[in-house]
């Protein structure tokens, strides 16, 4: 049987490059790699995972779904698993903002033109992925907000181009979302967790100017 994706993982999904070989990095559960294997829209799917227990359970979704011979399960460190070129898109869903910046940094092969589409869903902050990309020469082709279990997501994915920005606070807090419906419902979360981040800024810097300036917004 299939898994079912939730709105996370099915907006991943929607933003893997079609035929093109695909590997989703942090399988786990393997719920994604059997949903891209399934639908032979790409003619290679690797799910790969740093620890055998989740690619365990990744084996047997796959199994379940009847699609381990459509993938293939690599154990490793991020994009270690992979060869420069090897995929057209690179999935890293539900690991930190910090670690998905971790990873791709680990891949030189990754910041160049040409290369491989990142497809991410960062399970926490969100702003500061945004403002890494930006300022490591990645343009963000994609910036969907989605809520899954009660809580909201951003969907981003990325190419290189080399162009470096230097973002503001509120642009790396909201990103591109506001052109979606679901944008309203994600910026008053992202607004909500404001007044806490607030809290480690020194008075008087331009990023407290900023922070302050939205917080006046909002009452
Ligand atoms: C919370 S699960 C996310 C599963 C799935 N991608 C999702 O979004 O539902 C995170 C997975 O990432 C894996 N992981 C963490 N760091 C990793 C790394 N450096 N390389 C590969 N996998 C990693 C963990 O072992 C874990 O299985």
């Amino acid at each position: 049987m299939l898994p079912t994706l939730d709105a996370r993982l099915t907006a991943a999904a929607e933003l893997v490059r079609p035929g093109q070989p695909v590997a989703d990095i942090g399988c786990d559960h393997g719920k994604l790699t059997a949903v891209l294997a399934a639908s032979g829209r790409y003619p290679k799917v690797i799910g790969a995972d740093l620890r055998p227990g989740p690619l365990a359970k990744a084996k047997q979704t796959l199994e379940n779904a009847g699609c381990l011979d459509r993938a293939e399960l690599r154990l490793g460190d991020g994009l270690s698993v992979l060869s420069a070129g090897e995929v057209g898109s690179i999935v890293l869903a539900g690991v930190s903002a910090q670690t998905t910046w971790e990873i791709i940094e680990k891949a030189p092969w990754v910041s160049a033109v040409g290369g491989p589409r990142l497809v991410m869903v960062p399970a926490t902050r969100h702003s500061e992925l945004r403002r890494w990309l930006w300022q490591h020469g990645f343009a963000l082709v994609a910036d969907r907000p989605v809520q899954a279990a009660g809580r909201w997501y951003a969907v981003m994915a990325a190419e290189y181009t080399g162009e470096v920005i230097e973002p503001t606070f509120t642009r790396c807090l909201l990103g591109d979302t506001g052109r979606w419906p679901e944008g309203a419902g994600y910026a008053a979360w992202q607004r909500a967790k404001l007044p806490r981040m607030r809290l480690g800024v020194p008075d008087g810097s331009a990023l407290a100017a900023e922070m302050d300036a939205i917080l006046k917004e909002g009452n």
